[in-house]
């Protein structure tokens, strides 16, 4: 079995905030790309042997002190090229032609129009839309290169040297508001570098699973469940690879949702027949998080226990010979940036497997790390696993702890899970738990309010509801539920949850809220 990352694509990426969207569009193609920084050495860039470059946009202008240039080797290199925007501007300056500093800004639709027959436009048609974002532009290409198209801002928005098979293109075919976009990749994929749609969730699973068992021989693997897609998705590969040398460990914290250490449980160990070690220790958590309301404090508490736990349990498994310890990390987590890693405030910990002491040392084996998340869930369904899990959205490692504002107790958390349930199951009855919301909960909030049932004044829990539609979760907006939707749910977890006397929905989006309300 060839491996399905050869002969894909390289990214080189020169900072723009679709790099990883490049890569994504080349993928759904069928065709491996990877993002490497724009400074990569002619080694890494060929490890996978691919057919074809592509340079990303990229803020920087091409005349700046320090502005990242294309690499040397490509100058003199076979293999085709495509600049996009400031990757375009690259392959210009290196190869000497000219670029037009901040004459004539564009950014947003435009039309451009085609005026040479040419492969990378081929089948498309005479007069497209596209979404530009440019200050800088082309005015003179490199000798060999014509001007392939133009619009009104640019006398060369497209450009190419059809001979040696290198293009440039001043817009952005990745993004949807570039409607022939996909076509335009597609044409230097297939038509320029001759790639082949090799790149399938089978054909990953089965070189990944050939790649398990050459690197984990007869050893075993201990992996932590948490429930999530990742690690789910990562056990039934390793699973699939080595059978019972591997041994999952789920920690039931307390603070999962309804029904859930049970569903681990039920799809792991019984439908899958993996070896699973469930631990349960609410008891210690809950006590540990006695009388803590500090969302902060909340968190390292349950972040140094989670590892406390695991880690006994891994010392027993390490005791016994096991060698390598598995983990879900997935490609956006790996991405190396060109543009140099950005220094951002932490606004939240975020906790994950990590950290483990120093006495506990396992080789790490990351078995998804090449792949986007969408590509995770469609190795999930190939792999087997319902749907239930395979299109769970995101839950918070510290879990319920950072959505039961105020003092956690076992019996807040349970009228937490009840009022969560019911809001969970009316999203999922109307369509909008897959598709139409990102990520929807509910909030126990710390107040009290009076309220009137039958004749009674009742003072009660207060809850809120949470939707929110996001592509990437740093920004999100608050979905917009239907009335009726919100009516029902409102209505049912006061009357069924117990304690629960309010229903509110958060119309904040983020920014200026975050998602979670700690
Ligand atoms: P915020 O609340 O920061 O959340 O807007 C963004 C996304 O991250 C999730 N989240 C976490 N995920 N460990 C995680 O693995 C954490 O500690 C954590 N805190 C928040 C949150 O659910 C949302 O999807």
């Amino acid at each position: 079995m060839t491996d399905p990352r050869q002969g894909g694509i390289a990214i080189l990426d020169y900072g723009s905030q679709y790099t990883q969207l490049i890569a994504r569009r080349v993928r759904e193609q069928g065709v491996y790309a990877e993002v490497l920084p724009h400074n990569v050495t002619s080694d890494r860039l060929n490890q996978h042997q691919p057919r074809g470059v592509i340079l990303s946009g990229g803020p920087n202008s091409i005349y700046e002190v320090d502005a990242p240039q294309l690499p040397a080797y490509l100058i003199a290199d076979a293999l085709p090229l495509l600049g996009i925007c400031y990757g375009m501007q690259a392959i210009t300056h290196a190869l000497g032609g000219r670029v037009a500093a901040g004459t004539s800004r564009e950014y947003g639709a435009a039309r451009i129009s085609v005026e040479v027959e040419n492969p990378l436009f081929h089948g498309m048609h005479h007069h497209l839309n596209v979404w530009m974002s440019h200050g800088d532009r082309i005015e003179q290409p490199p000798a060999g290169f014509i001007g392939l198209a133009s619009s009104h801002g640019s006398p060369f928005a497209a450009m190419g040297d059809v001979e040696k098979r290198r293009y440039g293109v001043q817009f952005h075919p990745e993004v949807v508001h570039t409607p022939d976009g996909a076509q335009l990749l597609r044409n230097f994929l297939f038509e320029v570098c001759g790639c082949k749609p090799n790149w399938s969730p089978e054909s990953f699973i089965e070189s990944a699973v050939e790649s398990i068992r050459a690197r984990v021989g007869s050893d075993r693997v201990l992996l932590a469940l948490s429930g999530g897609v990742d690690s789910a998705v990562a056990s039934a590969l390793l699973h699939r690879a080595i059978g019972d040398q591997l041994t999952c460990v789920f920690v039931n914290t307390g603070m999962l949702r309804k029904g859930e250490p049970e569903q681990v449980v039920r799809v792991f160990r019984d439908e899958q027949g993996i070896t699973l070690r469930a631990v349960d220790a609410t008891e210690g958590f809950l006590s540990a998080l006695a009388g803590i309301t500090e969302p902060e404090r909340k968190r390292e508490i349950i972040g140094k226990l989670f590892i406390d736990v695991f880690s006994d349990e891994a010392r027993q498994l390490s005791a016994e010979g096991v060698r390598f310890l598995a983990q879900g990390t997935i490609y956006p987590d790996v991405i190396e940036s060109g543009a140099g890693s950005k220094t951002a405030k932490t606004i939240k910990k975020h906790h994950n497997v990590g950290g483990l002491p120093p006495d506990l040392t396992f080789e790490l084996i990351e078995p998804l790390r090449d792949l986007f998340k969408d590509e995770v869930r469609a190795v999930g369904t190939a792999l087997g696993l319902p749907d239930s899990i395979v299109w769970r959205q995101p839950f918070p490692g510290p879990g319920l702890a950072v959505r039961c504002l105020g003092e956690i107790t076992w019996e807040r958390l349970e009228t937490l899970r009840a009022a969560d349930a019911i809001f969970t199951e009316a999203l999922d009855k109307a369509g909008l738990l897959r598709y139409g919301t990102s990520q929807a909960f509910v909030v126990l909030l710390p107040v009290r309010s009076v309220g009137v049932m039958g004749d009674n004044r009742t003072y009660e829990e207060v809850v809120a509801l949470r939707a929110v539609t996001t592509d990437d979760f740093m920004t999100a907006d608050w979905a917009r539920l239907p009335f009726d939707l919100l009516a029902d749910v409102s209505s049912r977890i006061v009357n069924e949850v117990r304690g629960v006397n309010r229903v509110t929905y958060d119309i904040t989006s983020k920014p200026p809220g975050t998602i979670e309300w700690e």
